[in-house]
């Protein structure tokens, strides 16, 4: 089994006007290939602080993070840029998509950064967008779509790129019950094919979808537990 995701002893501080402030106190988390995992825990408790690093928009002020088995304390803020187009995909709460560009461009762009060509970029790009089941919305923009679609775009645009690791952060946030189960049914089976997730929710009924719960409080993993009785929508 591949190890995806290692922390040891992770913190991370802000600085502020009002100086340093601490928001994790010294995380130490793994992950395995394949895994789904959802992450909980009240509001301020350092979840999509602790996401961000994963992610490598952010790096920790100790400890360690190692991104499958290479510690990415010592990468310069270009090779963390690449890490990050090459083994993450994100999804968030508010969609992020360019509100000028077509679900199809949308979903090509993190080619762009990869350097793969037009023509390859369009086809890879429509492949996963039939896989989210958005084939008819190619060539909407984003504001011609639902909320759900949208987030299927999103999802599609995170995947693109064949990531190690979907990160996802309140991914059905915005969404009424209905469309976050379908969401969730798409997360469910990216992951029986083999992507290995993390992903924040406040909602019970969400974070029992994934394989495994941890729960933050006062910047500390707390709780980790497998789910015992998983909820397939
Ligand atoms: N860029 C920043 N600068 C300063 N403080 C920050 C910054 N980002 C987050 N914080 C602080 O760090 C703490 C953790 O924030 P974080 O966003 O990780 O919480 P969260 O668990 O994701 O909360 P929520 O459930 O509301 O999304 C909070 O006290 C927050 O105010
Ligand atoms: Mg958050």
């Amino acid at each position: 089994m591949k190890r995806i995701v290692t922390t040891r002893d992770l913190k991370k501080s802000y600085v502020t006007g009002a100086g340093s402030l601490e928001v994790l106190h010294g995380v130490n988390f793994k992950l395995d290939e394949g895994e789904f995992t959802a992450i909980m825990g009240p509001s301020g408790s350092g979840k999509s602080t602790f996401m961000n690093i994963l992610g490598c928009l952010d790096v920790q002020t100790s400890g360690d993070f190692e991104l499958l088995g290479e510690s990415v304390k010592n990468l310069s803020p270009d090779q963390l840029a690449k890490h990050r187009n090459r083994f993450i995909g994100f999804v968030f709460q508010g969609y992020n998509l360019l509100p000028k560009s077509d679900l199809v461009e949308n979903v090509s762009l993190p080619l762009l950064y990869s350097r793969v060509p037009a023509a390859e970029r369009r086809k890879r790009a429509l492949e996963q967008l039939d896989k989210v089941g958005l084939t008819p919305w190619v060539d909407h923009l984003p504001t011609q779509v639902s909320g759900g679609q949208q987030q299927r775009a999103a999802i599609a645009r995170a995947l693109v790129g064949k990531p190690s690791l979907i990160l996802a952060d309140e991914p059905t946030g915005n969404l009424d019950s209905q469309t976050s189960d379908e969401i969730m049914q798409l997360l469910i089976s990216l992951n029986d094919e083999g992507t290995s997730l993390i992903l924040v929710t406040h909602e019970p009924d969400v974070a029992e979808c994934a394989k495994r719960i941890v729960r933050f409080r006062d910047g500390l993993l707390v709780e980790d537990a497998p789910v015992e009785k998983r909820r397939i929508p």
